[in-house]
């Protein structure tokens, strides 16, 4: 059965049929899901989408580029989230992202550290994303001995130089629709580099579908179409895909 890692189904996109889409999933070979908190809203709904199906584990923590929102009054929720509820096994997406301008880089580097520093304190794996930025990224989880925690670089988009780096600290590889593209290179080299029980296949849901539906909303059932991608790539079976990259998934939250 397939492990979803990363979705985001607080999303609006899913607004109109998120419980039918939901419902669907088990019927369709979905075993597990997690939903990744990204802004202060997202997190809190996602604590709150959780409760309703015994399938879905939370990732917490704000992305980069939401990073200017976060207050000490949500900052101390998060922490006591991460803390008490059992179904929060990770912190994230967290990390950098320079693609765009702001916030600007320093304010991100001190939420990127201080949401560092809470999941070593409550010794939880850490969603990582980073865009446009993987010198400051890896110097920084590298500082601040990220090989404790573990967690995956999401939606990985450097090159296999990078990828030796973050295999060596630990971290699983996480994989999604862009494999799927013709024209992505760079990513079917790491994916062909990377051993299969580093892998983790994500959506990163409603964005990046890969193909065929690539450009349209995403959802997990897309995932059979990544994974039949990493099996061609990797040359082994699509069985072999989803069984193993289910069990790094499970050893990586804890589930
Ligand atoms: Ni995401």
């Amino acid at each position: 059965m397939i492990f979803e890692t990363h979705a985001h189904y607080d999303d609006e996109q899913f607004h109109d049929d998120r419980a039918g889409l939901i419902g669907s999933f088990p019927q369709n070979g979905i075993e597990y899901v997690v939903n990744i908190g990204s802004s202060v809203e997202s997190c809190i709904k996602t604590v709150e989408l959780v409760k309703q199906y015994d399938f879905f584990y939370a990732a917490l923590g704000v992305h980069p580029s939401e990073v200017q929102y976060i207050t000490d009054e949500f900052f101390e929720w998060l922490e006591e989230e991460i803390k008490t509820n059992l179904k929060v096994k990770a912190v994230g997406e967290i990390g950098l992202d320079y693609y765009w301008q702001e916030p600007e880089r320093r304010l991100q580097k001190m939420w990127f550290e201080r949401q560092i520093e809470l999941a070593k304190r409550r010794h939880k794996p850490i969603v990582i994303h980073s865009r446009d930025a993987a010198k400051d990224t890896y110097d920084m989880m590298s500082a601040l001995k990220c090989g404790e925690t573990g967690g995956v670089i999401h939606c990985f988009s450097y090159s296999i130089e990078e990828a030796k780096k973050y295999l060596d600290m630990g971290f699983y590889i996480g994989i999604g629709g862009v494999v799927t593209f013709k024209n992505a290179r760079k990513l079917h080299e790491v994916t062909q580099y990377v051993p299969l029980d580093r892998i983790l296949l994500e959506t990163d849901s409603p964005y990046l579908a890969p193909e065929p539906n690539r450009g349209k909303r995403n959802s997990s059932l897309n995932l059979t179409y990544i994974a039949e991608r990493i099996a061609e790539i990797k040359n082994v079976s699509y069985e072999q895909v989803v069984e193993k990259t289910n069990e790094n998934a499970r050893r990586m939250y804890g589930i």
